[in-house]
């Protein structure tokens, strides 16, 4: 019998033998196949993650809108759709990615605090589910395109509670000093200045607090803020229809031990349930929680450069390919494709060929890897394919999901003619 060993963190990830699988599928294979950097995801991983809300959400009026910024590709957006998720975006690219899937439009959440009124304009005439409102002068201007189009358009003002969600600074968005939403003491005026918006129809509230949350505590503050403030706006005489509490639950990294989507709803209902919002039309827009931990990106060892204070492994992906550990200081979990290896171990700084010094994918790392072998970079189905760049003109790797015994190819990798296309030699 050949012995299967679990990743922490990735449940659709496992060596059989001394081989590391997705699924059903061995990862060395799909290098020789696909060529590397590649990123690999697991359709069972994700659905799980997916059952792991509508779980939560049985018998309550509650819907996922995927926040497709953590991962866009079409194929992955099908699958969502066909399982029952409403998307939110936030541009008209992510707009035309939902047309270019045939889903339901009428599914769809703008968020965002830049929307342009082109896009405004062209959401609106694609019938889109409702805007999640930014600040006063956005309002306006959603008023004005909608009147201009004879329309009235749906609306929830994002607000912004006031909440630490003890996560990296930059992937905090609901505290005073954040770009985002609308201060939660300013938001009664915006509801009553709304109501006098011929061009608009308040449908809801929204908030969205923080991304890689891995405690309840900071939703629960955040939602009796938010219904603090649901209690004071129907005072009003504004009857809200939906209740969005935005994304933001983390995954297992190293080591975090963040609760799962139904145990988590099971205590926000709970306060909903006290506060008389149990049946409530209940929103929400994870990311992250869905795909994060169902993709791996594989690469080649290129050079082992032992040195005086550190050895280096030099793989073929880079900070172009997995911007996050450039970008945050991240930890993805780095792993050889091949377990048990001959070679001795040695701990490496794991970098990519680009000319900077930030291009590192891990720092200090115990690996027995051989130059011509593989290493599978972990919980990279999130924000790494959806914030990859073609930085020293290099082409944006392959992605393939695996789906039990087989795998698919859902986007080629892209070639330097790709690159070149839209450039012009001057005369
Ligand atoms: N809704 C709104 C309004 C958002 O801004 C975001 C993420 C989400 C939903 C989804 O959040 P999630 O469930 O994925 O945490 N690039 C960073 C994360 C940026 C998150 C931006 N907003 C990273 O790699 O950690």
């Amino acid at each position: 019998m050949t012995q299967s060993k679990h990743l922490p963190g990735a449940p659709h990830v496992h060596y059989e033998a001394d081989q590391l699988m997705v699924e059903g599928v061995s990862l060395r294979a799909l290098a020789k196949e696909h060529g590397t950097p590649l990123f690999v995801y697991s359709k069972a991983s994700m659905l799980s993650a997916l059952k792991s809300y509508q779980d939560g959400f049985v018998g309550r009026q509650a819907r996922v809108h995927y926040a497709m910024k953590a991962n866009s590709s079409l194929a992955i957006l099908q699958l969502f759709a066909k399982h029952g998720c409403g998307f939110d975006i936030v541009s008209i690219g992510e707009l035309e990615r939902v047309k270019a899937i045939g889903a339901d439009l009428g599914l769809v959440i703008f968020s965002g605090v830049g929307k342009t009124r082109a896009e405004i304009r062209q959401a609106l005439q694609e019938g889109i589910f409702c805007f999640n409102v930014e600040s006063v002068s956005e309002l306006d201007v959603i008023n004005e395109v909608a009147l201009e189009l004879s329309t009235k358009a749906a609306i929830s003002v994002r607000v912004n509670p006031n909440v630490d969600a003890q996560t990296h600074p930059y992937i905090s968005t609901g505290l005073k000093g954040n770009k985002f939403g609308v201060a939660h003491e300013d938001t009664l005026r915006l509801y009553q200045h709304a109501q006098t918006l011929q061009g608009i129809e308040i449908k809801g509230i929204d908030c969205h607090i923080g991304s890689q949350i891995t405690q309840v505590g900071p939703y629960l503050d955040a939602m009796n803020k938010v219904l603090d403030l649901v209690d004071a706006i129907e005072d009003l005489g504004v009857s809200l229809s939906h209740i969005d509490f935005g994304g933001g639950l983390g995954i297992q990294y190293e080591g975090e031990r963040p609760p799962s989507a139904q145990d988590m709803w099971a205590e926000l209902f709970k306060v909903l349930d006290q506060r008389g919002y149990g049946e409530r039309q209940i929103i929400v827009e994870p990311g992250r929680s869905l795909v994060g931990n169902a993709g791996v990106c594989i690469s080649e060892v290129q050079y082992l450069k032992p040195g005086e204070q550190k050895n280096f492994c030099i793989i073929d992906a880079a900070m172009n390919d997995v911007p996050r550990p450039a970008m945050y200081e991240a930890f993805h979990e780095i792993v050889p494709l091949l377990a048990h290896q001959s070679s001795p171990m040695a701990v490496y700084d794991v970098v990519g060929p680009i000319c900077e010094s930030g291009d590192w994918l891990g720092r200090e790392r115990s690996l027995n890897v051989q130059v011509g072998e593989h290493v599978a970079i972990l919980s990279a189905g999130a924000y790494c394919m959806s914030m990859s760049s073609n930085y020293n003109t290099r082409g944006r790797a392959a992605e393939v999901l695996v789906d039990g015994n087989a795998s698919h190819l859902i986007r080629r990798r892209e070639n330097t003619q790709d690159l070149l296309q839209f450039e012009r030699l001057l005369d």
